[in-house]
């Protein structure tokens, strides 16, 4: 059963940024955008790269290591070095707290 968890205050994190956190095993990062709040792992599928350092543009973040381009709203690849998505998580921010859910 899935679970919302709560990762953080939403004023840590400023329109047009990302902060990773650490819970459960995972590395979920959580992008907040003018269209809303997104979280997806940290890992990039090619090879590990740290997502939440990539630039964010146009509503994707580039992988730091090698440019992989993702849709940060669905984890879709948009520009290889990898076709693998990158799992999302849905987010929402109630009473200041920002909550994912987790399977
Ligand atoms: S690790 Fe992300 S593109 Fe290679």
């Amino acid at each position: 059963m899935d679970k919302w968890l709560t990762l953080g205050k939403a004023s840590e994190i400023s329109i047009g940024q990302s902060k990773l956190f650490e819970i459960e095993g995972r590395i979920v990062s959580v992008f907040h955008l003018k269209e809303g709040w997104f979280a997806l792992d940290d890992r990039c599928p090619h090879r590990g790269g740290p997502l939440g350092e990539g630039r964010i543009q146009d509503g994707c973040v580039i992988c730091p290591w090698h440019h992989a381009q993702f849709e940060i709203a669905s984890g879709h690849c948009l520009q290889p070095r990898t076709l693998s998505s990158v799992k999302s998580y849905p987010v929402r921010v109630s009473q200041e707290n920002i909550e994912v859910e987790l399977p």
